[in-house]
């Protein structure tokens, strides 16, 4: 048994340069290990909440109310456990917490602290990461290799696609086939947008941020770069949308600024099917507001073995949430985030909810990541369907990629082909 000796923290930036919590753990056999909080610009209702002072934002002074947390309310909690002991240690970090969302002592700190402590536990048994997650997952753990999918596109702030993520599926599995199709599709986009006039320049999430002036237009300009490298629609690709759909919902219908005018959850409906008939679209995330079940479940049902209805802020990453929705036909597909519910085994519980459903389950990155590749551990230990890091670009989103393809390299066509 190795034991935890000593937990800190310190302030960092995230890739957006917003100030996050960083949690490190010293364990017995001199292991020393640090995490730090990704952070989401679209955040659901239902997600871990970010303790932080945001009046002090964007200095690193704004993290001082996590560094605190750490200090006072966690590290008294896990010193002398045993770092191996992954549920054990969420159990009580829940515990120290007491409610819900995470709202004492910070989601983001809870984040940190299960990510880095489950780093120590990898080191300490001598496993790969994503073993030691396999391991501590409340099933045997499905662990395979998920797909890669790419951001290739996302609206522009200002723009009328602005929070829209246009997604490129790649159909082939092996990790290395289907990140050259992502880093071939992401120049050939760039060449049609520049040859169309348009200025060309990096999203924050690894993507070319468009202003297209529409979900159509930019669509066909990515199926038109894709056809461009000798790929063919619904053969070789699949297109997918996140419409982050709590964001637009108002009153009046949502509101889209894509839209001419606001639509009920009926007309969008309709919308959305005649993309699918248009487009080889087989992914929607986030297509209406969580409280909008009705509409959930008439895509769904509209859409079985079509294209998947994936639930983001629908689930917030609760395996509870995932269960009930599911159960209920509001989704076919989910999507995890660990900050998103606050602890590592939480999020492997989820995974396992995903699993015993038999829906996609799609392990994502936040819009505000940092420089670990741990989700791709996650993704690989829950059996995740897809690995949902941004687009091929900027090293907070390759790192990610890059570590699938070392993964790749311990697995054998018994051990982790899909299918
Ligand atoms: P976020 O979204 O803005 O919530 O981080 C990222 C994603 O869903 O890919
Ligand atoms: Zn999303």
């Amino acid at each position: 048994m190795r034991l935890i000796r000593e937990v800190g923290a310190r302030a960092v930036f995230d890739s957006n340069g917003i100030p996050a919590i960083e949690v490190e753990i010293v364990a017995d056999g001199g292991i020393r290990v640090a995490e730090s909080a990704p952070r989401g610009s679209t955040t659901g209702e239902f997600e871990a909440y970010v303790l932080e002072d945001a009046t002090a934002l964007p200095t690193l002074a704004a993290v001082a109310p996590a560094l605190t947390s750490v200090l006072d309310l966690v590290r008294p909690a896990l010193i002398g456990r045993d770092v191996c002991d992954q549920r054990a240690v969420d159990t009580a970090l829940r515990e120290v917490d007491g409610g819900a969302y995470f709202r004492r002592i910070g989601g983001n700190v809870a984040v940190a602290t299960s990510m880095a402590v489950a780093q120590a536990g990898a080191l300490a048994s001598g496993r790969a990461l994503y073993r030691h997650l396999a391991e501590s997952g409340s099933g045997p753990g499905p662990v395979r290799l998920p797909v890669p999918m790419f951001n290739i596109a996302d609206g522009a702030v200002g723009s009328n696609t602005v929070y829209t993520e246009f997604l490129l599926l790649p159909t082939a599995t092996e990790p290395a086939v289907a990140l050259d199709q992502g880093v071939r599709v992401r120049a050939a986009l760039a060449a049609r947008l520049t040859g169309k006039g348009h200025r060309c320049s990096d999203s924050t999430q690894g993507g070319w941020s468009v202003d297209l002036g529409g979900c159509e237009a930019t669509m066909e300009l990515i199926v038109a770069a894709a056809e461009d490298c000798g790929l063919v629609g619904g053969q070789d690709f699949h297109l997918g949308l996140d419409l982050s759909g709590a964001e637009f919902a108002t009153p009046a219908g949502y509101a889209f600024p894509w839209l001419e005018e606001p639509l009920s959850a009926a007309d969008l409906t309709r919308r959305y099917l005649d993309w699918v008939d248009r487009y080889p679209l087989t992914f929607l995330e986030d297509a209406f507001e969580p409280a909008d079940e009705a509409a959930w479940h008439g895509l769904r049902a509209r859409l079985v073995n079509r294209a998947a209805v994936v639930g983001d802020d629908l689930f917030a990453s609760d395996a509870e949430r995932i269960d009930r929705g599911v159960r209920a036909g509001l989704a076919d597909g989910a999507l995890i985030k660990p900050n998103q519910v606050g602890t590592v085994t939480q999020a492997l519980d989820a995974l396992d909810a995903g699993a015993r459903h038999g829906i996609t389950t799609v392990v994502s990155q936040r819009s505000g990541e940092t420089a670990s590749a741990f989700i791709t551990h996650l993704a690989v230990a829950g059996g995740a369907t897809w690995l949902k890091a941004g687009g091929p670009a900027r090293m907070d989103r390759i790192a990610k990629f890059n570590e699938l393809l070392r993964i790749a390299e311990e697995f054998t066509p018994a051990d982790g082909s899909h299918g």
